[in-house]
């Protein structure tokens, strides 16, 4: 799809005993790295969103987690699995909402718990093998979620985009992004509309960064203009990416997400979330099950400004996600291909496909 290949976002220090970052708070100002050997500033980073967007954080996880294995001093399996589910836990308790934190995380302490026996040294080499492979798959999912979705587009069509969803959230090529940038590199003529996404500016700072570079025609507009261009007959589909999907299609995402959702069912507009497979959280059955992360009031007060724009002490409310309805949702638009309504339904067999999958694929290897 693009000539690079490799992300920039997250990668392993040569080393393998820091996690390198592209800081996405320094954006689209400076280009700046960060290298983070600490677990103190590896849970920072996931707070202060340096790294962020779900598969991203699940991606720096696993890989903080390699790191922090690595740097242990024990040959004991008990004392390293214990050092282990204590800072996998503190690195888990960064942001609640994006499934794939807890996902990555997971699969990483997995190789532990499998491994009771192995000499502590084999066990650091396989996590640096498993991190670096999720981040690998996770770049084979965004690329075939952009062809799922490219279908969805016709030339010239308006595209309404919320928070960012781009390559910088992911691996490489992003979620909600994808199809977007597929379609220009196919020689497709659409226009992004990218929505600020209030208050930390991720559609400012970040989505109208990643598809300026990447030759897409980008126009950006405040949140309270989503209504002016549906009306004005601008926006022909509607993407987004998403942080936890529950079994029901009830979708987590940036909050404003589902108003951006209520308004194109209004105007009778396409409404797609675009994710990979590992965002459902079949644990959750309606959206009413996911915790939606609260943030510091003064990201609403004065970040960003150059003076306070709100007294000090006036209340804010700052929930950074929302929960979209299901029956607001065109499709869900995954790795594995398009879920339509009645998701119960369609989610259950598509994990019903997956565990058969990966079943059979044991099997196969065993
Ligand atoms: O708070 P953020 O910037 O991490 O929120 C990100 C989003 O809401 C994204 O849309 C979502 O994580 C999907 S990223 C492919």
């Amino acid at each position: 799809m693009r000539n690079e290949t490799r992300p920039i976002n997250v990668r392993l220090s040569d080393d393998n005993l820091a996690v390198i970052i592209l800081d996405q708070t320094a954006l689209p100002a400076s280009t700046t790295f960060i290298e983070l050997e600490g677990e103190q500033d590896m849970f920072e980073a996931i707070v202060m969103l340096k790294v962020r967007g779900a598969p991203a954080i699940g991606i720096f996880a696993a890989f903080c987690y390699a790191v922090l294995a690595n740097g242990t001093h024990t040959d004991n399996n008990k004392v390293f699995a214990e050092e282990a589910k204590r800072f996998k836990a503190h690195l888990e308790s960064a942001r609640p909402t994006a499934v794939n934190l807890a996902w990555a995380l997971n699969r990483m302490e997995a190789v532990v718990l499998a491994n009771g026996d192995t000499p502590v040294a084999a066990i650091k080499e396989a996590l640096i093998t498993e991190a670096i492979k999720i981040q690998q798959e996770d770049m084979r999912m965004c690329e075939s979620i952009a062809r799922h979705g490219l279908p969805l587009l016709n030339d010239g069509d308006g595209v309404l985009t919320h928070c960012n969803a781009g390559p910088l959230a992911t691996s490489i090529y992003g979620t909600a992004l994808g199809p977007v940038i597929l379609a220009r590199q196919s020689g497709m003529a659409v226009r992004v509309f990218a929505d600020e996404t209030r208050p930390l500016l991720q559609g400012a700072r970040i989505t109208s960064y990643e598809l300026t570079r990447e030759g897409v025609d980008v126009t950006l507009i405040c949140d309270n203009m989503v209504s002016a261009v549906m009306k004005n007959g601008w926006i022909n589909a509607c993407f987004v990416g998403c942080d936890r999907i529950a079994a029901n299609g009830d979708a987590a995402n940036k909050i404003g997400t589902s108003g951006v959702a209520i308004l194109a069912k209004h105007y009778k507009i396409p409404f797609y979330v675009l994710g990979p497979s590992n965002t459902i959280d079949p644990d959750c059955e309606t959206g009413d099950g996911i915790t939606i992360e609260l943030r510091d009031p003064n990201e609403i007060k004065q970040m960003f400004f150059t003076k306070p724009v709100a007294p000090d002490s006036v209340n804010c409310y700052n929930p950074a996600f929302d929960v979209t309805d299901h029956t607001l949702i065109s499709g869900i638009v995954t790795e594995y291909g398009i879920l339509r309504p009645p998701y119960s339904e369609s989610i259950a067999a598509l994990k019903d496909y997956i565990t058969k999958k990966i079943y059979q694929t044991r099997r196969i290897s065993s």
